[in-house]
């Protein structure tokens, strides 16, 4: 699996780039995204001095997109429709991970569906039926993430209408370090997207930084 080429559109920003390092060291090749590719070479060539090997390459959202297996889309709820549409032509009969969580600032602790009920669902719904969307990550704070040493004790609820692409994703998950739990459908990406905002609370509640879900009984 690890000849696998992962890009990350948005892999400069918090969330994407932890799991963009996780991956590579990891041996997946993988490609950082941005809407400007000098951004992106930037952000690959920092990735790799803090790793210390030449294991993340940085391109245009659409490059990266284009000479991805399986692309994650980590951009803010704002851009996710605008990014998707750049991308789109790139992403048939490929595996999408959505991350994004429709968060409604100011009000970022109170949960907000958006139109579409879920960002997933919208994704999947402006990219038709070639694209295996799979909703995973929503829950997991980008505090620790970006540094590999650091143990994320966390689950990640991984949603998807593909059996196939979900343990593609599960495997993924398994690569960052966390446990990656088969929950269902895409659907239930509306349930999983909105415990976000959930924990968002409760570490502005317990003055914490970075609180995670784990199930129990598995
Ligand atoms: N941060 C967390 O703890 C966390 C946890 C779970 C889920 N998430 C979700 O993960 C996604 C990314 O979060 P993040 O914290 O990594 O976000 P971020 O750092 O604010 O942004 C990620 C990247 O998105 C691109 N971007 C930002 N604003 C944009 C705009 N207006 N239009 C187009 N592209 C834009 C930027 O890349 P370029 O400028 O290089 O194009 C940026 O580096 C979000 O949907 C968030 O809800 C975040």
């Amino acid at each position: 699996m690890s000849d696998m080429t992962i890009a990350v559109l948005g892999g400069t920003g918090k969330e994407g780039s932890g799991l963009a390092m996780r991956w590579a060291m990891k041996g997946y090749k993988v490609i950082v995204g941005s809407r400007e590719a000098e951004k992106a070479i930037t952000r690959a060539a920092e990735m790799n001095e803090q790793l210390g090997g030449e294991f993340l390459t940085g391109a245009s959202n659409p490059e990266a997109a284009t000479k991805a297996d399986l692309v994650v889309l980590s951009v803010p709820y704002t851009a996710h429709k605008a990014t998707l549409e750049g991308v789109k032509d790139h992403l048939s009969g490929k595996i999408l991970i959505d991350l994004t969580v429709p968060l409604q600032p100011p009000k970022v602790r109170t949960v907000h569906l958006p139109e579409g009920k879920s960002a997933s669902l919208e994704a999947q719904a402006l990219l038709g039926e070639s694209v295996k969307v799979v909703a995973a990550f929503q829950n997991v704070s980008a505090e620790h993430l970006g540094d590999p040493n650091h143990v994320v004790d966390c689950d990640v609820l991984v949603c998807s209408n593909d059996a196939e692409a979900k343990a593609t994703v599960i495997k993924l998950v398994e690569a960052t370090g966390m446990r990656g739990v088969d929950a269902g459908s895409l659907a239930n990406a509306i349930a999983v997207e909105a415990l976000t905002p959930v924990l968002l609370y409760i570490n502005k509640a317990y003055n914490i930084k970075g609180s995670g879900i784990r199930i129990t009984g598995i």
